[in-house]
């Protein structure tokens, strides 16, 4: 039996997984079960991807430990894996970077690279992009900013431990240049220009300025690099270089990475350059796809354009969603997610094309045959190009998703499925139905259908995997393993078909919109033209009177409600220096989660003031009487630092 073992990115745990994550491990997913249904030995791995300066900085604005904030996102409700659970997702097996594990193999695979010299001890200066951990130098940034996710960035200087992509630099390229390692193909002249052309230099691979990582064994007060733990997290999750398990010599290398387009560069340059310093094979495909956006906008809870697939599987269902996915976007190009879209989809192909074709097929068998079908049936006029659609439809769809087209896949399968429709409009069975005579011509009519579904619902189960069974069991559970669906005719001649409840109601398009928009986060709004009556002005004070009043950078660290005080929120807020209490009359504008990580600036020499029983130790800055609008400060303001 041949093996296939492919990934999905591992996930960094952040609260609102969207549908955006959602997009890719399903699309994995699919393919997982595609392979299985070929009768592959197939190893799915998915996981997530814990440590970084990101984690320990949420983490401590949460007031937890890091480890408390991964467990509760990875494992907790609505948690990385209530998502996959939710999606119907059949990874074979899940990692997290903080499994000890992986997090001794880690070690032990840094130090071989150090002591085979491909690591060396070295200082880094240049920028920094917090949100990407990733290093760039000031000729990579774009418009001075981050050129993955177009962030500001911050000045770095510190001693680290350094990787020699260089060294790997031709030899990564010819992999680039074979033209089968990285798709789709656009992928590759990006890679090669962007990266490779202008000169690949050695990697920063150690980190000093936080601690929640994977400690560097022999020197302390490093840590790993976050993005080379999570790298070899592929092989590491197979058993290398620990006793976990032992799928390593069976299943890597891997057949293939699937990944994000934002993060071809660390699959395509940095994981083969660094295996190759392992002396490790090399994986045999990284499938870069695009990404899903909103309006051409990359979805970010910060943009507040996330799309909660909570939501979405809540009124359509699993199925519908994942569906709707691989159905309406090409898998290798972006994708503007709409509402419309999606409905639109469901009621186009999901109710009129697959539902309408069960049900109304069931409908007849029951109808005319008490739910089964005579063995006495009769070939006739229009059979043959039905029989020659599905009996080809299997050899189109297969390689349509050998190369993971995977909308193309499902449009092969609804070609079918609407000849099939057609060949109820040509046949007629209504009328076929009205003369006792016509009955074997109209079984072998119905016959046909039941064959046509019970193909078309195998090659559709990667897909949809409930629906699939579901078609399946309603036409008696007949073969359905890779084999029979490249056949025609296997169907029993006698099969029944349960007549079942719709699979899809049609939605109504117009209504369904403006729940949704109800239910739906909403963007930010625009600001409105601002007009202002010009206030009555205040006497005029001198300098050192203004700077008498210390002000100074503050983050709020922890916030709560102030018991039996419906306006009041307390806030711990920390100087850099020092943290304090500070209690604020805002309740009614913000909840605590979102001052939780902000920057304000504080009235830090007030004198204490209690309030409803706290005692109050400075005061925040902020706008307005109703609503009140605190004043928040950019995350590059220092803490601690004086405003003025
Ligand atoms: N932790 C890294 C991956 C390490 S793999 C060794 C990471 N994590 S992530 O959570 O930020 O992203 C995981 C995957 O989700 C990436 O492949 C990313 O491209 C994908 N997506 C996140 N938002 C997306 C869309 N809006 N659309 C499509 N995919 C998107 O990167």
């Amino acid at each position: 039996m041949s093996k296939f073992y492919i990934t999905t990115p591992i996930y960094y745990p952040s609260a609102g997984m969207h549908i955006g994550h959602t997009y890719c491990t399903v699309a994995t997913d699919a393919i997982a079960r595609y392979k299985r249904l070929q009768g592959c030995d197939v190893m799915f791995l998915t996981g997530t991807d814990e440590h970084g300066q990101k984690i320990e900085d949420k983490a401590k604005a949460a007031g937890v430990t890091p480890k408390e904030f991964v467990d509760r996102i990875v494992e907790g409700e609505r948690g990385v894996k209530d998502l996959w659970k939710l999606m119907n997702v059949s990874n074979d097996r899940f990692i997290r970077t903080t499994d000890d594990y992986h997090v001794a193999a880690i070690q032990k695979i840094f130090k071989k690279m150090y002591d085979k010299g491909d690591i060396y001890k070295g200082k880094y200066v240049g920028k920094y992009c917090k949100p990407c951990e990733s290093f760039w130098t000031e000729s990579q940034l774009v418009d001075g900013r981050c050129p993955d996710c177009g962030g500001p960035v911050y000045d770095a200087e510190e001693e680290a431990y350094f990787f020699r992509l260089s060294k790997y630099a031709s030899r990564v390229q010819a992999l680039l240049e074979t033209g089968t390692f990285l798709e789709p193909a656009s992928r590759v002249n990006e890679m090669i220009n962007n990266f490779i052309k202008p000169g690949l230099e050695d990697l920063c691979v150690s980190r000093t300025s936080f601690t929640w990582g994977v400690p560097v064994d022999f020197d302390p007060g490093h840590v790993v690099y976050v993005w080379v733990d999570a790298l070899f997290n592929y092989t590491t999750a197979l058993g290398f270089m620990n006793d976990r398990y032992n799928d390593y010599e069976k299943y890597w290398p891997a057949d293939v990475h699937i990944v994000g387009k934002e993060i071809v560069r660390f699959h395509s340059i940095i994981w083969p350059a660094m295996l190759m310093s392992m002396e490790l094979p090399l994986p045999k495909k990284v499938y870069g796809h695009g990404w899903l956006v909103f309006n051409g906008e990359k979805m970010s809870k910060s943009k507040g354009n996330v799309v909660d697939p909570y939501l979405l599987v809540d009124r359509y269902g699993v199925d519908a969603l994942r569906f709707f996915l691989l159905r309406e976007f090409s898998f290798g190009q972006d994708g503007n997610f709409s509402n419309e879209l999606l409905i639109s989809r469901i009621n186009s192909d999901l109710a009129n094309v697959l539902g309408n074709l069960v049900s109304r097929t069931a409908a007849m068998v029951g109808k005319y045959f008490d739910g089964k079908l005579p063995e006495n049936q009769e070939e006739g006029e229009f059979d043959g190009e039905l029989i020659d659609a599905a009996s080809a439809l299997r050899a189109a769809y297969e390689k349509e998703m050998d190369r993971f087209a995977l909308q193309n896949g499902l449009s092969e399968i609804f070609k079918v499925l609407n000849r099939a429709n057609k060949y109820i409009d040509e046949t007629a069975p209504w009328t076929l139905a009205k003369n006792e005579e016509n009955k074997p011509r109209l079984a072998r009519v119905l016959y046909n259908l039941a064959e046509t579904l019970r193909i078309c619902a195998g090659l559709l189960s990667p897909f949809m995997p409930g629906t699939g069974a579901e078609i399946l069991r309603r036409l008696g559970d007949p073969a359905s393993d890779w084999d029979s669906l490249g056949k025609w005719g296997l169907l029993p001649a006698d099969a029944s078909f349960e007549a079942g409840a719709p699979l899809f109601a049609r939605i109504d398009v117009e209504k369904e919109l403006a729940a949704l928009d109800a239910l739906l986060p909403k963007k930010p709004e625009e600001p409105k033209e601002e007009k202002t009556e010009r206030p009555e002005p205040l006497p005029k004070i001198d300098f050192d009177a203004f700077m008498s009043v210390e002000l100074r950078c503050a983050k709020v660290v922890a916030a709560e409600p102030v018991p039996k005080a419906k306006k009041l929120l307390k806030l711990t807020v920390d100087l850099g220096y020092e943290q304090r209490t500070v209690v604020s009359g805002i309740a009614k504008y913000y909840k605590p989660d979102d001052l939780v990580g902000k920057k304000l600036a504080l009235v830090s020499n007030l004198k204490p003031a209690v309030l409803c029983g706290v005692e109050s130790d400075g005061m925040i800055l902020a706008a307005g009487e109703d609503p009140i609008r605190v004043v928040f400060l950019d995350d590059a303001v220092p803490l601690g630092e004086r405003i003025r």
